[in-house]
């Protein structure tokens, strides 16, 4: 029986191009004969802003609404006013495609530098809220450009939002040898948003008795993810702070070239969105020093969340090993996609 993989894809800009091409060289290697593999490119991001003004038309978005998923490698340019595309289209694309999951694997690889002292053994997950919190665009600015002017950025925090998100994190921890999960939030000083998280939380986990739980505040966390990374399975936070310390993990695992990301829709009703956690990199751009590895890592997740198991297994095992093969002098961003392809296939 032959299956059809539906894929959107949207390189966006900068080095988003480089690694996209990568992850799909290294995607059709894996991939076994029987599951034909359709691409659709889209053109949006920075260059196509530039030509046309145009972020995310209503059009494309009914049209990405009709795959099984979507890669994308980054949107941005020093040239496109901040927030244009982050609002106009990531968290368009979010929202709408309503991906309240956004998993960020953190793992430190065998041979890989981090730069803790110790070597410690990192493997968790970040479960970030991805729909909510101050995110949302609930605020605006008065007498705006005056010393008198007033802005609000609020946040949103919904009990059926906070809830299907935490319930996500309490069936990932489940699923894990460890199954320990880490809330983090700061109900000491954002007590309405904080209250209703933990209430949630303490309530889900009583349908979970095997997970262990515990509970940080968002500064706490920063501190014992560099002291003591080993400390945490699966950790479930807000949008905000997940953003924040995603940043941090993927600095102590070996650097933003080796981040991945999903945007999730557990329901299946939309199709979820696998990117790199790095931008377009402008500062290196066409020059070929661009590592795809983040890029392919998202097309495990991608894999993995198709139900592709095996497929995902086999392309988390090359990127371990060729991690480990490193240290002969660096590769273009070619060579990386290259050795990764063949390490799959072979
Ligand atoms: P960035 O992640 O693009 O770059 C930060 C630094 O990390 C740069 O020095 C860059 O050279 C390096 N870097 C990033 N990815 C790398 C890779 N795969 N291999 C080797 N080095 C890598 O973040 P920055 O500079 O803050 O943003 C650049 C543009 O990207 C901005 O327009 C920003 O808005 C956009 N951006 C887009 C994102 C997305 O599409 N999801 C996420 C983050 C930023
Ligand atoms: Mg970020």
């Amino acid at each position: 029986m032959s299956r059809t993989m539906r894929l959107a894809v949207i390189p966006g800009d900068g080095i988003g191009q480089e690694v996209v091409a990568q992850g799909l060289k290294v995607l059709n290697a894996v991939l076994p004969s029987d599951v034909k593999l359709e691409t659709r490119e889209y053109d949006l991001g920075a260059r196509r802003w530039h030509a046309t003004g145009e972020t995310l038309p209503d059009a494309e978005l009914e049209s990405l609404k009709d795959h099984d998923a979507i890669l994308l490698g980054a949107v941005g340019d020093p040239s496109v006013p901040s927030g244009v595309l982050e609002r106009g289209l990531l968290l368009k694309l979010r929202f709408a495609f309503d991906h309240y999951v956004n998993l960020r694997p953190s793992k430190l690889f065998p041979h890989t530098d981090t730069p803790l002292a110790g070597r410690p053994e990192i493997d968790f997950i970040v479960v970030r809220e991805g729909t909510e919190g101050p995110y949302v665009g609930n605020g605006g600015s008065l007498r705006t450009g005056t010393p008198h002017e007033v802005a609000t950025e609020v946040s949103l925090n919904t009990a059926l939002g906070v809830e299907r998100v935490v319930r996500d994190a309490y069936e990932r921890a489940q699923a894990r040898p460890r199954k320990k999960l880490t809330l983090v939030h700061k109900n000491n000083v954002l007590v309405y948003a904080g209250h209703l998280w933990k209430n949630v939380f303490d309530r889900v986990g009583r349908e979970y008795p095997e997970v262990t739980t515990d509970y940080l505040h968002v500064d706490a966390a920063t501190i014992f993810f560099v002291t003591q990374p080993e400390r945490f399975d699966v950790i479930v936070t807000d949008n905000l702070f997940g953003d924040i310390l995603t940043d941090l993990a993927a600095a102590v695992t070996g650097g933003i070239g080796l981040a991945a990301s999903g945007n999730i829709n557990p329901t299946g009703a939309f199709p979820s969105m696998f990117e790199p956690v790095h931008g377009s990199a402008p500062d290196i751009a066409g020059t070929g020093k661009a590592d795809p590895t983040a890029a392919v890592l998202s097309v495990a997740l991608l894999l993995r969340h198709l139900g592709h198991e095996a497929e995902a297994d086999r392309v988390e095992e090359a990127v371990a090993d060729d991690l480990a093969a490193r240290g002969t002098g660096p590769r273009t961003t070619d060579e990386i996609g290259d050795a990764l392809a063949a390490r799959v296939s072979g």
